[in-house]
């Protein structure tokens, strides 16, 4: 197995396993909570004595890191839209390699604060790549690790702009969350596509609800889509 460094170009990446972990990824717009939910579902999670990695992207290993900080600078920006998925998915490759390959080899569960939906929405259904790029370099970066369910966060643009403005306290925004309110509901409505193009692998949770109850619709989705029972 290859964990350190990208194999020579032309040799294989090794496979992940039917045996290999679980891999969950969690999709949304600004201000939709992803990463309080994915704290707390790794929680619940190393209660039942699972390994759980929690990642995220842009980002997840030193390499990607590097990459999300060009990215979310708007160092890029110029370049224009195909550059910057060409950048989301070289920090994709790495992490994938380097984070997420090998954590699910070793039988952990894996939770990714956004993975290739994203791309497909930020770059793709919003972002003037046309699919057929998108859909070549999620090929490249993503190769066979998939996710087993994606927990799409979906909140009406108006609250998670607020929530994400809130949060951000006199902190400037960043490349993506400066964008107009027009594009944040395009986006919305293009990750509600996604989820229902791909009705087994989505679960789509209310998140303009309650953080409690929203944690507890998550854990339902998880338990009831991959074989946990809800009680310990
Ligand atoms: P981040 O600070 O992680 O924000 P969030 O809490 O919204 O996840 O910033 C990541 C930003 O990068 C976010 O605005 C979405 C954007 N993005 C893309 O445009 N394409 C991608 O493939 C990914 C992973 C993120």
């Amino acid at each position: 197995m290859t964990t350190t460094g990208h194999p020579a170009s032309g040799e294989s990446r090794p496979k992940a396993t039917p045996a290999r972990g679980r891999f969950v990824t969690f999709e949304g717009g600004e201000g939709a909570g992803k990463s309080s939910r994915v704290a707390e579902l790794a929680d619940r999670l190393r209660r039942r004595g699972f390994e759980v990695v929690v990642t995220r992207e842009p980002g997840g290993s030193p390499g990607a890191e590097a990459v999300r900080r060009v990215l979310l600078s708007g160092a890029a920006e110029a370049f224009g839209p195909l550059a910057e998925a060409i950048l989301f998915a070289a920090a994709r490759a790495d992490h994938v390699d380097q984070t997420i390959r090998p954590a699910l080899m070793r039988g952990a569960w894996v939770i990714s604060d956004r993975f290739h939906d994203s791309t497909r929405v930020y770059q793709g259904a919003t972002g003037d790549v046309p699919a057929d790029r998108v859909a070549a370099l999620e090929e490249i970066a993503v190769d066979d690790v998939r996710p087993d369910l994606t927990i799409l966060l979906d909140v009406p643009v108006e609250i998670g702009l607020a929530r994400a403005a809130a949060r951000r306290g006199d902190a400037v925004a960043d490349r993506f969350e400066k964008e107009e309110e027009k594009i944040h509901e395009r986006r919305r409505r293009a990750f509600l596509a996604l989820a229902r193009g791909e009705p087994k692998r989505f679960v789509v949770v209310d998140a303009a609800q309650d953080p409690a109850t929203v944690a507890d619709a998550v854990w339902y989705g998880v338990c009831s889509r991959l074989g946990l029972a809800e009680k310990d």
